[in-house]
């Protein structure tokens, strides 16, 4: 794939502030916040960037690639894109648009479950290859039912989310009146008014909607009752009676994401899955949590050699990714990254996005004169 990118945004960060001078007030909270103080948001990013690598210049060295092997699958880079969920409200189509780039860069892409486009669409655009997270369902048809649409679409790994068990405490979203989808207070509306842009591809794509939900939820329900139906149709708990079975269904990978702790990992071995993503949801459930690069510390030396260990949380930039690899982490993922991408730039923004973080990789790993991802634990200087 071309490596095309804009030159005004070198940066996330930049992206991000286009995001939100571009999208409504209540759209870019709902992406950008965390829980509570926003404590561990900050930590996530904050903690992986006191790692620190050093460069090997005399090294004899020929060259360095990014391709990574996971689960029986060469990616072209280290990174994937996290499933995020109502992506549609911060532009519309944005799960396209990012499935398709990341299809194109030969990356993996997650679906949510509570997204805005449907596994099978998604299955379409990357030929088979997205990943899907569930939610767990309350009832079983439902679990049943959406695991089966997602074999059928042949996703090759299914990933069950541990680290929503209730829902998280965000003040953004509370003073904002977020409710999935946004109720169209006063204050949103005038939101709505100061994004033309936003506000006309949104009316001419049309509202955000739980796409993968629709067969499931009755016709014609308010934006209350539809709240109200998706609390009741999740549970956020996971445990072994819940993921046992699934184990048993799933003949693909199976991860579970969310773990932060060795006691979770330890389940996750000996309930035959075949990886973990340590993950603290972005710093939007536990905000007296550790960084996830802290936990990731803890649980790599002993897990490394047991389970396929995976990280996402707080990464910005390439340098991010290659002091998490250093750490211990075999894969890493993004959420916000990506999205600040689409909201800033429209459909332009995975492409360039992706383009941006595997340059910035790229030219790290030929600094520090790193050949292989899975070398970069070389170059780490321990504290
Ligand atoms: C707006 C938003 C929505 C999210 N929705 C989901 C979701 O539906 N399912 C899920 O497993 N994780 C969800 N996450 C968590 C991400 O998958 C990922 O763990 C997190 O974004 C990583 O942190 P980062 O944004 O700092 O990269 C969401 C994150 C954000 C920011």
């Amino acid at each position: 794939m071309e490596i095309e990118y804009n030159p005004k945004y070198p940066l996330v960060k930049d992206l991000r502030a286009k995001a939100k001078k571009r999208i409504p007030g209540f759209a870019f909270d709902y992406l950008d916040g965390g829980c509570n103080e926003e404590v561990n948001l900050i930590k996530n990013t904050a903690e992986i960037r006191d790692v620190e690598l050093k460069p090997f210049y005399l090294k004899k060295y020929i060259g360095s690639d990014m391709r990574t092997e996971l689960f029986g699958h060469v990616y072209d880079a280290p990174f994937g894109i996290a499933p995020v969920g109502l992506q549609g409200l911060m532009w519309p189509n944005s799960p396209e648009i990012l499935a398709k780039a990341a299809f194109d860069h030969n990356i993996p892409f997650v679906l949510s479950t509570v997204t805005t486009s449907s596994i099978e669409t998604i299955s379409e655009i990357t030929q088979g290859r997205a990943w899907f997270q569930l939610y767990h369902p309350t009832e079983d048809k439902l679990r049943d039912a959406l695991i089966n649409r997602a074999a059928e679409a042949q996703c090759p790994v299914l990933i069950l989310v541990c680290d929503v068990p209730t829902f998280g405490y965000r003040p953004r979203e509370i003073r904002s009146g977020l409710a999935m989808p946004p109720r169209m207070s006063l204050k949103n509306v005038l939101q709505i008014f100061g994004k033309p842009n936003w506000a006309l591809q949104t009316l001419y794509h049309g509202k955000p909607q739980f796409v993968n939900m629709k067969p499931y939820i009755p016709k014609g329900q308010n934006v209350r009752d539809l709240g109200r139906t998706m609390n009741k149709t999740f549970t956020g708990r996971l445990n072994e009676e819940k993921i046992a079975p699934i184990r048993d269904m799933w003949k693909g990978k199976l991860v579970l994401k969310g773990v932060a702790s060795e006691e979770d990992a330890e389940m996750a071995v000996r309930l035959g899955l075949d990886g973990i993503i340590v993950s603290n949801h972005g710093g939007r459930q536990l905000d007296a949590g550790q960084s996830t690069i802290k936990s990731m510390e803890a649980i790599a030396p002993k897990f490394k050699e047991k389970i396929k260990l995976m990280m996402d949380g707080g990464m910005r930039s390439g340098p991010d990714i290659a002091r998490t690899l250093a750490k211990g982490a075999e894969f890493t993922f993004m959420g916000r990254a990506f999205m600040y991408g689409v909201a800033a730039l429209g459909n332009a923004g995975g492409n360039h996005t992706i383009s941006i973080l595997k340059i910035q990789l790229q030219q790290i790993m030929e600094q520090i004169c790193c050949e292989k991802i899975e070398d970069l634990p070389r170059h780490l200087i321990s504290k």
